[in-house]
C-alpha cells in the first residue's frame, strides 16, 4: 500500500537554486541554513516517490498551449531550457505506474489533468529537489511531476486545487504498491515580479498561510485568486499549490519543521515540513 509520509511546501526561488548548484551557498547564510533541519528529515524518511506540485514557467508550456492542471506519465524528465540553457542538474526518474494510477484515478474524479508523456522540468520542480536533496549524482527518488497553471488567467481557484489534492490523496491509498510517498507543494511566498507592484512582500500574510496550511488549510481554499494577488503578489499566487499537497495529506498533520526568511530574491521564502498526525 502507498502512504504519504511527509508533506514539503516550499519556495523555488532560482537564484537560491543557482546558488546551491554552483555551490555559492556561502559560509553562513541564514537563509541556507534554514532548509537544513529538512534535508536531515526527509533523508531520514527514505522516501521512494516525490509528487511535485509545481508551476512551469513558460518553458516547457507556452502561453499559446496552457493546460490548467497537467500530470507527468514519462519514464524521466530532464531540465527544462528556460533561456540560458539547462540548469546542471540530473534528470529526474518517472514512477510511471504511480502516474498511471493518478491520471486512471482522478480524471474520472472530474479533475481533467493533461497527460505529458513528455516533459521537461524548470526551476519550479528542480529548484525544491535541490532544497531538499542537495547536489547528489542522480536524485534518490523517483517523482510524479504536476503542473498547475498560475500563469496563464483565468487559473484554477484555491478550492480547486485543495479538491485536487483530495483526490490526489485518495488515488494514493487506494495504490496497490507499497511506495513511501512525499508530497511537495512549491512556490511563493509573497512576491511580485513585475508591474507597478514589484517587490511586493507581505510577511504578515505570509506568515498567516505558513500557520494554517498545517492547521487549518480549508480556510486558505476558501480565499479568492484576486485575494492571493492582492495580498502576496500575482507570483505569490502560486501559493495555491501548496493546498494541492495539503489535500493529499491526512487532515490531522504534525508540523515537523517551518521556516520563513525575508527577503529572499524579491521574496519572502518559506518552508514547511509535515507528517501525517496518527490517531492516538
Ligand atoms: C523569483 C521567484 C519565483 O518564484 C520565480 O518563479 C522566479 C523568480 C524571484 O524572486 O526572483
Ligand atoms: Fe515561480
Amino acid at each position: 500500500m502507498a502512504e504519504v509520509i511527509a508533506g514539503v511546501g516550499v519556495s523555488h526561488v532560482p537564484a537560491l537554486g543557482d546558488a546551491m548548484e554552483s555551490g555559492q551557498e556561502g559560509p553562513a547564510s541564514a537563509v541556507f541554513e534554514m532548509f537544513e533541519p529538512v534535508r536531515d528529515w526527509v533523508e531520514k524518511l527514505d522516501l521512494d516517490t516525490l509528487i511535485v506540485i509545481y508551476n512551469d514557467h513558460a518553458a516547457a508550456f507556452s502561453l499559446e498551449l496552457y493546460p490548467t492542471f497537467a500530470i507527468g506519465a514519462a519514464p524521466s524528465y530532464a531540465p527544462a531550457d528556460e533561456g540560458y540553457g539547462a540548469r546542471e542538474v540530473p534528470d529526474c526518474e518517472g514512477d510511471l505506474d504511480l502516474s498511471w494510477h493518478l491520471i486512471d484515478s482522478v480524471i474520472p474524479e472530474g479533475f481533467d489533468l493533461a497527460i505529458c508523456q513528455q516533459l521537461d522540468v524548470d526551476h519550479g520542480f528542480t529548484v525544491p529537489l535541490t532544497v531538499l536533496y542537495g547536489k547528489p549524482e542522480e536524485w534518490p527518488v523517483r517523482v510524479v511531476p504536476i503542473a498547475v497553471n498560475v500563469v496563464q488567467q483565468p487559473t484554477p481557484s484555491a478550492q480547486r486545487c485543495f479538491d485536487l489534492g483530495r483526490a490526489i490523496g485518495r488515488a494514493i491509498a487506494s495504490f496497490p504498491e507499497a511506495r513511501r510517498v512525499g508530497v511537495v507543494g512549491t512556490g511563493g511566498m509573497s512576491h511580485q515580479l513585475q508591474g507597478t507592484r514589484a517587490g511586493h512582500i507581505n510577511q504578515e500574510f505570509d506568515r498567516r498561510f505558513l500557520a494554517d496550511i498545517a492547521d487549518d488549510p480549508a480556510n486558505l481554499a476558501a480565499l479568492s485568486n484576486r485575494e492571493y494577488i492582492l495580498e502576496a503578489g500575482s507570483e505569490g499566487a502560486e501559493l495555491v499549490m501548496w493546498l494541492v499537497m495539503r489535500g493529499a495529506m491526512a487532515e490531522a498533520v504534525n508540523v515537523a519543521y517551518s521556516a520563513y526568511h525575508v527577503p529572499v530574491s524579491n521574496t519572502g521564502a518559506g518552508i514547511i515540513a509535515l507528517e501525517p498526525l496518527l490517531a492516538q
